[in-house]
């Protein structure tokens, strides 16, 4: 407890599933947390429904969009005067095909535009504000999927979480001289809600969900928990000699 103490942190894409999970445990650990959400009554309410509980706020926006990214930077500095984490977890394959025949321009372009051009803006704007007051901690979400050929997802999310990675690597070098840590989390599959249940029990056969089974060598899907408590740790000062890692959470199913 207390572990991210004096912390402000926004997390994107936090309405619900894993950026809400990590949030709160966020907020557990002592920070005061913003959620970030492009579905902007949603993530009023869930702020709502946290601030009961814990120092919280939301600014909504899309993270794709500068202007929108610059308005809730500007948001957060005018009402805490700082901030020090960044988890970028908005993304996913955003309900776009798998399939190569059937992902048309539009697909790539929202996929890579929110994983990985949002997690640019994002990163960006948190440097520009924390480069000169002591630094800070960016922990990015990659997948499963950006790290080796995945049957779950499609060529357009491998691209951009693959991305991700890379991006998170060379940005560490760039920022680590101004006390800014830069990680990525590259969860396994995780069932963080419904959407997720739906697409590993329906969109997948029996068989290919047998496969991944027997692919975990820990031998169950992970948790939202396990996500969250790999976040508060890159978040912490526990891993204040880590940057440009890359946090396999996955079961073992891939081993990098
Ligand atoms: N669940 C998994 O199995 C799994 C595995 C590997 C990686 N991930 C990654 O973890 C992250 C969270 O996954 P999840 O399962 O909780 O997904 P989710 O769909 O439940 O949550 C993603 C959130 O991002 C928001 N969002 C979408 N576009 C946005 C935008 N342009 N700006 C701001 N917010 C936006 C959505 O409204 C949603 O609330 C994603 O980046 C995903 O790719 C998830």
């Amino acid at each position: 407890m207390g572990r991210l103490k004096d912390k402000v942190a926004l997390i994107t894409g936090a309405a619900e599933g894993l950026g809400l999970e990590i949030a709160t445990h966020m907020a557990r650990e002592g920070a005061v947390v913003i959620l970030n959400d492009v579905r902007e009554e949603l993530v009023r309410q869930t702020a709502k429904e946290l601030q009961m509980e814990y120092e919280s706020d939301y600014v909504a926006g899309d993270v794709s969009n500068k202007h929108d990214v610059t308005k809730m930077f500007n948001q957060i500095i005018e009402r805490f005067g700082k901030i020090n984490i960044l988890v970028n977890n908005a993304g996913g394959s955003l309900h776009t095909p798998r399939v190569l025949e059937e992902i048309e321009e539009e697909h790539w372009d929202k996929v890579l535009n929110v994983n990985l051009k949002g997690t640019f803006l994002t990163s960006q704007a948190f440097v520009k504000h924390t480069k000169e007051n002591g630094g800070g901690k960016i922990i990015n979400m990659s997948s499963i999927g950006g790290r080796t050929a995945s049957l779950v997802t499609g060529v357009a999310y491998a691209a951009a979480k693959g991305g991700v990675i890379n991006f998170s690597r060379r940005l560490a070098k760039e920022v680590g001289e101004f006390g800014i840590n830069v990680n990525v989390i590259a969860p396994g599959l995780i069932i963080s809600g419904e959407r997720m249940r739906h697409l590993f029990y329906e969109e997948n056969s029996e068989e290919t969900r047998m496969q991944i089974f027997s692919e975990i060598p820990l031998q169950s899907l992970g948790t939202k928990e396990d996500i969250a408590n790999a976040a508060v740790f890159l978040a912490s000062d526990e891993s204040r000699y880590m940057t440009g890692a890359v946090l396999d959470v996955n079961g073992g199913r891939f081993m990098g």
